[in-house]
């Protein structure tokens, strides 16, 4: 084995990547629960190009074959409902994965200098996932796929003088079309994936030039022993990488429970008019977004101008890229923040489920209304830490970790 590895190394630097990423890779050895997620985000991106690349052997991406394509899978390939169903999970579970991962990284101000940029990648992989599944949805051809691409793409005809051209290039046609379809698949199985996957080596590279973070915000690299190594870090592997493993075990506790019990999440992962083949002549009486896009769409339905409505909803995501800068505070844990500062990231939380749960509900006065008030929440979580962070009145941060 170790002449076999000699010979490999003279040729491409394996060894020399195992132990620059994993095994002297030292990571603060204080990480947590929040700290899970990033591994299990790369997992499930893992259990997504898997699973699809079995679904894509069966599914027809044609007008006139996709709907049916997908009940054969369904029906008749051998575990085809396995697959099926772990792909339709998976992208629930992504989801959740990842909005857990970005929250960790804004309770303990990961995002601040030096990690700036691995903030910036994580947006955009984040903007790339949206992309990802909102092309995926249309691919089964139901109802909801249909009327949910048309509502969204017609959006982007609020854009003035370029919106109706541009509208009509999205979609290859004057309606969502067999065009579009075809397009979108293209997109979803190979051009996304690959964008994907690139900025998630480039996430993973930036992160391992600066090093990880920590749930005191200590930067273990400004205490070194004799040899270089930071007195708080324990080589990644075994320790994390056995550690990340138990995380694995218990996420796909619940992610098989989901597969053979609960597939469809209520019509929250697979929605119920997604059951009925896609009809152009016949629009279903409540369009609503998967669960993951209802804060945001919950924003664009607050504002009554379409094009306003528009940008306000792109505000919401952008604002999301300038987090290291609207965050002036040099101190980077919650651990040791202002409880004006708890708060207002309590406010945040708060205003996203509840902009979440709107957005799924059938218009009303009442319900506009709310959605105006939270979105106004949503965006005062910015402006109140951009204007308070810079004298926040902060706790002493400890020499080492805790
Ligand atoms: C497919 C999506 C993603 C994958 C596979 C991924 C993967 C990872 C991994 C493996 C780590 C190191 C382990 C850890 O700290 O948990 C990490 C760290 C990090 N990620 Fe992600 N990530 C993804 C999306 C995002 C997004 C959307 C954001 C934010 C916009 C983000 C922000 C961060 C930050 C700030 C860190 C450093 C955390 C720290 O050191 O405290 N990531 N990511």
């Amino acid at each position: 084995m170790s002449k076999l590895m000699e010979w490999v190394d003279a040729r491409f630097p394996a060894t020399k990547m195992w132990n620059e990423h994993l095994a002297e890779y030292y990571a603060p050895k204080n990480f947590n629960f929040w700290y899970f997620f990033g591994s299990l985000a790369l997992v499930v991106l893992v259990i997504q190009i898997v699973s699809g690349i079995f679904l894509t052997m069966h599914y027809k991406p044609d007008g006139a074959m996709a709907f049916a394509s997908v009940e054969y899978i369904m029906r008749d390939v051998p575990y085809g409902w396995l697959i099926r169903y772990i792909h339709s999970t998976g992208a629930t579970a992504l989801f959740a994965v990842v909005y857990l991962h970005m929250f960790r990284g804004l309770i303990y101000g990961s995002y601040k200098n030096p990690r700036e940029l691995i903030w910036l990648f994580g947006m955009f992989i984040y903007l790339a996932l949206m992309a990802e599944a909102f092309m995926g949805y249309l691919l089964p051809w139901g109802q909801m796929s249909y009327w949910g691409a048309q509502v969204i793409i017609s959006l982007f005809s609020a854009i003035p003088v370029i919106g109706d051209d541009l509208t009509l290039w999205i979609r290859g046609d004057f309606v969502i079309s067999d065009a579009t379809l075809n397009r979108f698949f293209a997109l979803h199985v190979i051009a996304l994936p690959f964008v994907l996957v690139f900025l998630v080596i480039a996430h993973i590279l930036a992160l391992h030039e600066v090093g990880s973070n920590n749930p005191d915000g200590v930067e273990i690299k400004k205490n070194k022993d004799e040899n270089g190594i930071p007195r708080d870090g324990i080589p990644f592997h075994p320790y994390y990488s056995v550690k990340d493993i138990v995380g694995v075990v218990v996420f796909l506790f619940f992610f098989a429970t989901i597969v053979f019990y609960f597939p469809d999440g209520g019509g929250y992962f697979l929605e119920h008019a997604n059951f009925i083949a896609s009809d152009p002549l016949k629009t279903p009486e409540h369009i609503a977004p998967v669960w993951y896009f209802t804060p945001f769409y919950a924003i664009l339905r607050a504002v009554p101008d379409k094009l306003m409505g528009v940008g306000a909803m792109g505000a919401a995501i952008l604002v999301l890229f300038f987090l290291p800068w609207i965050d002036r505070c040099k101190v980077k844990s919650i651990r040791y923040r202002s409880t004006l500062y708890k708060a207002n990231i309590a406010m945040l939380v708060i205003s996203f489920v509840v902009l979440g749960w709107l957005a799924m509900q059938a218009v009303t006065e009442t319900i506009t209304l709310l959605s105006q008030v939270f979105s106004i929440l949503y965006f005062a979580f910015f402006v109140v830490l951009y204007f308070t962070s810079k004298n926040e009145k902060t706790k002493p941060v400890p020499d080492r970790v805790t």
